[in-house]
Order: structure tokens, then C-alpha cells, then sequence
């Protein structure tokens, strides 16, 4: 296995986001993860990436626990999370967005702690740099969109540019929190065929979706969450007919669609 997820809890207060959950994710893989809204799908991947730290439990990253490390430090071994509202500067270019991203990877895997260590790169480096984010954003279908301006971009492509940032990160596993939501057809479409690119590259995928018709047709294995616990794992058709898992949807105001 490539990660394993052990008894996994996070409280904040009196509130139980995350409550004893354990899975596993295996090398190559895609599976997902469901539940209504404030379920505790971010908080969970929060975790796995080492932006929380967890109240009680283990994430283990080929056999080695690693819930203690920094987030930079996580993302330096492979595991890389993108966020719900993508997190671009509006007024640079999508090409220097995607260059901001490629310093911050390098700042991770130099240990690096001073800008200017990575600013005197030296030409040879930029360019080497710079092929990689043409690579990335045409591999999101962003290569006609270079030039502009990441404000001038539409919800869909703004999303499509935080995937791209996060692959400059050159994730093994790519921790996704709701790449779907907010987009129309075409652009699921279109975000289905990215992530089938990203995945046959070699990456491993953890989606996280709120609704279930995105992931039906890309994953394999899901597991569902209801008020921090799992409730039900197995393949997407079977989860969505568990008893529980209807109930967990029923009682909220979103059906899975
Ligand atoms: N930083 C926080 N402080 C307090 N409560 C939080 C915090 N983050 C999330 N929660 C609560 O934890 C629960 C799970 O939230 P979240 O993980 O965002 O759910 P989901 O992503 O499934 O919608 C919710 O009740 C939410 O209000
Ligand atoms: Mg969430």
C-alpha cells in the first residue's frame, strides 16, 4: 500500500470533524471520497497532506508515519493537496502562476529558505523551469491560455490552473478536494480527461466529492463519510445503494447525483 490512513480523529472544540476513520489508498490507484457537506472530507485530507495536525490516529506513507511532519515536508515525499477555491494571484499571467508554483516545489525539494536562493536560479535552471510549465498547462488544456491574466479566467479554468500548480509539485499522490464542484458539463468532461492524463503519467489519485455522478465514472473504490465516520467502502454503484449512506444523504439538503 501507498498510504494508510489509521484511526484518524480530529476535534476542534467540542466538535468531532474526524472520528476514527482508517483506509487505505494503493499505489496507482483512484478512489474517492463522499459524504454530504460538513461530513469532514477536507479535514480528513487536510490531515493525510500535513496541513492539520490530527488529534489521535496515524498516516503512514509507504510504512513510515508521517502525521508529525511539516506540510512542506509531505509535499517534498509526493503527497500533494489542491484546494475547493483554487488559490491563484488574479493579477499575474496563468504562465506566472504556474512559475510561482514551480518555486515553491523547489524551495521544497532544495530546502531552500530564502527567496533569493531560488531567484538567482541562473538562466539554464528558468528554462528548464519554464518547459515543465508549458508541459503541466498543456496537460490541463491550458496552453492557449497562457498569456492571460489568471483574473480574466473563467471559474473552470481557474481550477484547471490550481491543478496545474499542484503538478509542478510533481505529486505521487494527488490529493484532490472537490475538483468538480462549481463546474458545468463540458468542464467535467474536460477535468475527467485531465485527471485520466495525470493518473496514466503515473500519479496516484484521492478524490474528494460531495456529489458522487463525477467519481462514479472514475473511481474504482470510494469511501463514504457521515459526521466524521465511516460509514461505507467499496465500489461507487454498491456505496451509493448502502442503507446508510442514503440516510446520510437524505437527512442533509444534497442527494448525490
Ligand atoms: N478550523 C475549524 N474549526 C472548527 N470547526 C471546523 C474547522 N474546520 C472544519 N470544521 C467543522 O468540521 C466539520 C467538518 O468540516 P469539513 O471537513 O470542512 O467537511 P466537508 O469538507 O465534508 O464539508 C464541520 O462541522 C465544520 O464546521
Ligand atoms: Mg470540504
Amino acid at each position: 500500500m501507498l498510504l494508510e490512513v489509521r484511526g484518524l480523529t480530529k476535534r476542534f472544540m467540542g466538535l468531532t470533524a474526524v472520528s476514527d476513520v482508517s483506509f487505505t489508498v494503493e499505489p496507482g490507484e483512484i478512489m474517492g471520497i463522499i459524504g454530504p457537506n460538513g461530513s469532514g472530507k477536507t479535514t480528513l485530507l487536510s490531515m493525510m497532506a500535513g496541513l492539520l495536525a490530527p488529534t489521535a490516529g496515524a498516516v503512514r506513507w509507504q510504512g513510515e508515519e508521517i502525521q508529525h511532519l511539516r506540510p512542506d515536508v509531505i509535499a517534498a515525499r509526493g503527497i500533494v493537496k489542491t484546494f475547493q477555491n483554487p488559490q491563484v494571484f488574479a493579477e499575474l499571467t496563468v504562465f506566472d502562476n504556474a512559475m510561482v508554483a514551480t518555486h515553491l516545489a523547489l524551495k521544497r525539494s532544495r530546502g531552500a529558505r530564502r527567496l533569493g536562493e531560488l531567484v538567482g536560479l541562473g538562466r539554464a535552471a528558468e528554462r528548464t523551469l519554464a518547459g515543465q510549465v508549458a508541459e503541466a498547462l498543456a496537460l490541463c488544456n491550458l496552453g492557449g491560455a497562457t498569456r492571460q491574466l489568471a483574473g480574466n479566467l473563467s471559474y473552470g479554468e481557474e481550477k484547471m490552473l490550481g491543478l496545474a500548480m499542484a503538478l509542478m509539485c510533481r505529486p505521487r499522490l494527488l490529493l484532490l478536494d472537490e475538483p468538480a464542484s462549481g463546474l458545468g458539463r463540458e468542464e467535467i468532461d474536460n477535468l475527467v480527461a485531465v485527471l485520466t492524463k495525470v493518473h496514466a503519467a503515473g500519479a496516484t489519485l484521492c478524490i474528494v466529492d460531495h456529489k458522487v455522478g463525477f467519481l462514479r465514472g472514475i473511481a474504482r473504490r470510494v469511501i463514504a463519510l457521515d459526521h466524521g465516520e465511516k460509514i461505507a467502502e467499496g465500489p461507487p454503484e454498491a456505496v451509493l445503494e448502502n442503507p446508510a449512506v442514503i440516510e446520510a444523504y437524505l437527512g442533509r439538503a444534497h442527494a448525490p447525483a
